[in-house]
C-alpha cells in the first residue's frame, strides 16, 4: 500500500519509519528541495496548490494524509475528488484556524481561555477592553512554535500589535496563569474506535516545546479524554489528533488541537506499545489500532538548532536518538531523544544527563 503525505518534514519521515515495516511505501509532496522525509520515499517537489502534481500524487497512492495542517482548503478539496483523504477536509479546516478551533471548543462545552475574533485594530481595542491585559494576540492561521503571536502586557503593547502581526485575521486570548501544560494524543479509527495515550506534561521555552514527560497516572486523564472524545466525534475524525491543554485550578482549559501526529507524542516510538506514527497509519488505512499503553517511564527532549554529538547522546543509557537529517538553523527542531527508564527517579537523572548535552543555538 502506498501512502501520500502532504508535507515532507520530520513528521513525514517518522511516519515512513513506522509504516515501512508494515509493508507500506510513501510519497511526500513538499516544495522544499531538502525535505528530510525524502530519504524515506518518493519526493514530489511542488507547491501545495500545484494541481498537476497533486493529481500525480493522487494517481500514485492509495490514500493521502498530512503531516501539517496549514494546507490550503482547496488542496484538500482537490485531492478528495480522486483519492481518500484522512483526516477529512472539515477537520483540517477547523484545526488550521484558531478562531474556528476555539469556537468549536466553546460549542462543545470545552473550557478555553476567553477569546475574540480580531480583524482590525478597532476589533483589537474592543477585545482588550473586554478580555483585559495581559492577553495574547495570535494569527488565526499559520502559527507554530510560538511564531505569529505576541503577548500584550501594557496598553502601549496594544497600539501597533495588529500591524506588527501583519494585519491578518487574528484572535485575542486572555493570558492564562497555568500551573502546567499537558497534551493528550488520541487515535480514532475509521469505524470510530478511539484510543488515548497517557497525558503528557510539556515544558515550552520561547513558545517551542523542549521537554515532554509521559505521566503514569494523571488525575485529569479522564477529563481530557472526555474533551478530546467530543472533538473526535464532532469531526468524525480518522487518524491521530493531539490536543494541548493548560492546567488551571485543578481543571483544564483547551489551547489548541493538531490534526496530525505531534511533537509531544514522539516519546511513543520507544515509550508505548504502538507509536503514534504507527497508530496514525493503522487508523487511516483501516488496520486494527495498536495498544497505547506505556512501556516503562518515558520522556522526550527536543534538539533545537543542532543535535549534540551522536556518540555523547547515545552514551546516555536508556536514551534513543532521532536525528532528522536537517540542516542547522537557529530555532529549528532538528532531532529529539527519547528516554525509557524503569522508574521515575532514574528518568529524572537521565533527563538531566541529556539536558547537560544541549547547547541552545
Ligand atoms: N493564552 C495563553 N496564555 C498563556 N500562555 C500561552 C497562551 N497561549 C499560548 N501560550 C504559550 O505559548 C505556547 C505556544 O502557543 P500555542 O497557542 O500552543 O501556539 P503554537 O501553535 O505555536 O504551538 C503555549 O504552549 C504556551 O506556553
Ligand atoms: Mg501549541
Amino acid at each position: 500500500m502506498k501512502i501520500g503525505v502532504i508535507g515532507g518534514g520530520q513528521l513525514g519521515r517518522m511516519l515512513a519509519l513506522a509504516g515501512t515495516p508494515l509493508g507500506m511505501s510513501f510519497a511526500f509532496l513538499d516544495p522544499a528541495p531538502d525535505a528530510c522525509a525524502a530519504a524515506l520515499g518518493e519526493h514530489i517537489r511542488a507547491d501545495y496548490g500545484d494541481q498537476d502534481h497533486l493529481r500525480q500524487l493522487a494517481d500514485e497512492v492509495d490514500l493521502v494524509t498530512f503531516e501539517f495542517e496549514s494546507v490550503p482548503a482547496e488542496t484538500v478539496a482537490f485531492l478528495s475528488q480522486f483519492v481518500p483523504v484522512y483526516p477529512c477536509a472539515e477537520s483540517l479546516r477547523i484545526a488550521r484556524d484558531r478562531w474556528f478551533e476555539k469556537s468549536m471548543f466553546k460549542d462543545l462545552g470545552i473550557p478555553t481561555p476567553d477569546f475574540a475574533n480580531v480583524l482590525s485594530q478597532a476589533d483589537l481595542d474592543a477585545a482588550v477592553a473586554c478580555i483585559g491585559l495581559p492577553a495574547v494576540l495570535k494569527t488565526r492561521t499559520l502559527g507554530y512554535d510560538g511564531k505569529g503571536q505576541k503577548v500584550l502586557r501594557k496598553p502601549e503593547d496594544v497600539i501597533d500589535a495588529f500591524a506588527e502581526l501583519g494585519s491578518v485575521p487574528c484572535i485575542l486570548e486572555g493570558f492564562v496563569l497555568f500551573t502546567g501544560e499537558v497534551s493528550l494524543v488520541a487515535v480514532r479509527a475509521r469505524d470510530g474506535e478511539t484510543r488515548f495515550y497517557p497525558l503528557v506534561h510539556n515544558t515550552h521555552e520561547s513558545g517551542i516545546l523542549r521537554l515532554s514527560v509521559a505521566s503514569s497516572y494523571h488525575p485529569l486523564q479522564a477529563l481530557a479524554e472526555d474533551y478530546v472524545g467530543r472533538v473526535l466525534s464532532k469531526l468524525d475524525y480518522v487518524g491521530v489528533l493531539a490536543f494541548e491543554f493548560f492546567e488551571v485550578d485543578g481543571g483544564l482549559k483547551a489551547n489548541e488541537i493538531a490534526p496530525r501526529v505531534h511533537n509531544s507524542g514522539h516519546w511513543t516510538i520507544e515509550g508505548a506499545e504502538c507509536s503514534q506514527f504507527e497508530n496514525h497509519l493503522r487508523a487511516v488505512t483501516g488496520l486494527p489500532l495498536g495498544s497505547t499503553a506505556k512501556v516503562g517511564e518515558s520522556a522526550m527532549l527536543n534538539f533545537i538548532g543542532e543535535v549534540p554529538a551522536v556518540a555523547q547522546v547515545i552514551a546516555v543509557e536508556d536514551c534513543h536518538l532521532h536525528h532528522y537529517g536537517k540542516a542547522f538553523k537557529s530555532g529549528r527542531k532538528v532531532g529529539h531523544a527519547t528516554l525509557r527508564c524503569a522508574d521515575r527517579e532514574r528518568l529524572q537523572q537521565q533527563i538531566a544527563a541529556v539536558e547537560a548535552l544541549i547547547r541552545d543555538v
